[in-house]
């Protein structure tokens, strides 16, 4: 092979590039949001996990995107940083100027190419998309060398015409080109065939990098991952949990571990520091309020655990009966019991540099190491994980307009249920006392008494951080106005009080996302 990519240079044979569209591909999903804050955090995390290329977002989709990706660019270093973009002059002009500051900068342009695709969605005639090929990628090589080109809905393309939309791509200099399985429905045997064909008939496909982008409608986008790598693909695009359109892509943890764990299988090599999987993981699900199932490969609750006697048994004698990689491997602690109401700052520096939030700020770390007192006041038991669902609540309200203070609330079955409750807002306090039906009811009352506004409650969950009836509940509010849907976190002992906390955090957003649009609406 001759290739020379402007970002990776001459590769090893065996190395695959991990493309990590958690922040694109996987912010498209509903409820699955962030906002800027949070992205930077997802996107530093990603950094330091040995993420190779991050698709940090459509710069075109709306300002607040744009500046998404822009900040990554200025403030993240090590991987390249690239925006997607259709094939329009405005989306590829937005997208060249977002990753401007990046020190390694890509543009990913892409076009349907199928003929389902080209008809009802596009309705463009075939010759027209071939064009389109050609003068958008000639327009993002004029921002960066390094020009990624997808065929959208690659694996229902006709295969000719997908090898003359790839040498077109090719030729007006695109450096990458990704196939992707748009829908989810090709099965390995195709994505092996139509990635050999491609290397085997398109001219110069020995000098760029081919890619694989699945979906996981049937449950195969790993499967099919890792068919087209063997297939030849260098570059695979998948996400933190597996999250992304509909059913997802195929989950980054996965794919990195069958690698790793089965070389016989997958002879390739990538830079992912996997013992930073599961703290990544968990800082996505922290961030988004959707915890991974139980069941869940490599990061779920249970994909370590052993509960059958038979099970136990065998792992006693020897781990390897039943563990395939060992949970450090991926990040699971041995002992998760840590730290007691004793427990000083220094100490508690010490357990979040280990958990890898070494750069929690100074307002952060003061208000989680508070809670962390109160917790251990209250909590026979403080978990890794009671530490992580804290801190994670405290980063994602530094600096906000409406702040927690606090709650008393009455209920049973007998009284009225009632909620005496405690805010911020812009550094003034607030207080209102308000009755409802259920202690949740009242507190969210009081939350409207103090900071009136028009947003609809579109769903109000609850979860556990840990086991035991003194666990930390951990609540997500999702609010809707104007069309805007964002999700709150909020974790705490008391239920009502995550609860709240998890409202404020959602009506945080909102104004963010308001301000953003209209900056003079900071007030309800
Ligand atoms: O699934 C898909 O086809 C995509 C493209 C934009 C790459 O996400
Ligand atoms: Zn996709």
């Amino acid at each position: 092979m001759t290739m020379n990519h402007p970002n990776f240079g001459a590769m090893e044979p065996s190395r695959v590039i991990i493309f990590d569209t958690t922040l694109r591909d996987g912010e498209q999903s509903p409820g699955f949001s962030m906002n800027i804050d949070e992205k930077v955090r997802m996107a530093e995390a990603l950094a330091a996990l040995g993420v190779d290329v991050l698709e940090a977002g459509f710069p075109a989709a709306s300002p607040g995107d744009f500046e998404a990706v822009n900040r990554i660019a200025r403030e993240t270093r090590g991987m390249v940083i690239t925006g997607l973009a259709r094939s329009s002059v405005n989306d590829i002009t937005r997208a060249g100027e977002a990753i401007q500051p990046a020190e390694r900068k890509r543009i990913h342009t892409f076009i349907s190419t199928s003929p389902l695709h080209m008809k009802y969605k596009l309705r463009m005639e075939p010759q027209t998309v071939l064009e389109a090929v050609t003068s958008s990628v000639t327009l993002a090589r004029k921002f960066t060398d390094d020009v990624e080109w997808s065929a959208e809905d690659g694996t229902r393309t006709d295969i000719e015409f997908l090898f003359r939309c790839v040498e077109a791509a090719i030729k007006a200099g695109a450096t990458t080109i990704n196939i992707p399985d748009t829908v989810g429905y090709a099965v390995p045997e195709d994505m092996v065939r139509i990635f050999s064909q491609v290397r085997e008939n398109v001219p110069g496909a020995d000098k760029i990098i081919l890619s694989a982008h699945c979906h996981n409608d049937l449950g195969l986008g790993v499967a099919n991952t890792l068919a087209a790598v063997r297939a030849g693909a260098r570059q695979i695009e998948c996400t933190i949990n597996g999250i992304g359109e509909r059913a997802g892509n195929a989950a980054l943890e996965e794919i990195v571990m069958a690698i790793r764990t089965r070389p016989d299988a997958n002879p390739f090599t990538h830079n992912i520091e996997t013992t930073r999987i599961l703290r990544t993981s968990k800082l996505l699900a922290s961030i988004t309020g959707f915890d991974v199932q139980p069941n869940k490969a490599i990061v779920g609750r249970n994909a370590f655990a052993h509960e059958s006697g038979i099970h136990q048994d065998g792992m006693l004698k020897n781990a390897a009966t039943y563990e395939i990689m060992t949970p450090e491997s991926v990040g699971w602690q041995k002992t998760s019991l840590v730290m007691g109401k004793h427990s000083g700052r220094a100490a508690f520096r010490d357990k979040l540099n280990a958990l890898g939030y070494g750069d929690v700020g100074d307002n952060a770390l003061n208000d989680a190491f508070r809670r962390f007192k109160d917790l251990a006041d209250r909590k026979k038991i403080v978990y890794d994980e009671d530490i992580v669902a804290l801190v994670d609540d405290e980063v994602v309200r530094d600096h906000q307009v409406i702040k927690f203070v606090g709650l008393e609330v009455w209920a049973g079955s007998k009284a009225k249920p009632r909620a005496v409750l405690e805010l911020e807002v812009d550094g003034v306090p607030h207080t209102a006392d308000c009755q409802g039906d259920g202690p949740v009811d009242a507190a969210f009352n009081a939350i409207h008494a103090i900071f009136p506004h028009g947003a609809a409650l579109l769903l109000f969950s609850v979860g556990a951080v840990t086991e035991g009836t003194d666990a930390q509940a951990r609540c997500t509010v999702r609010l809707q106005e104007d069309g805007k849907m964002v999700d709150g976190q909020g974790a705490d002992t008391d239920t009502i009080v995550a609860a709240v906390r998890a409202y404020v955090h959602a009506l945080n957003k909102l104004i963010t996302k308001r301000a953003r649009t209209a900056p003079e609406a900071l007030s309800a």
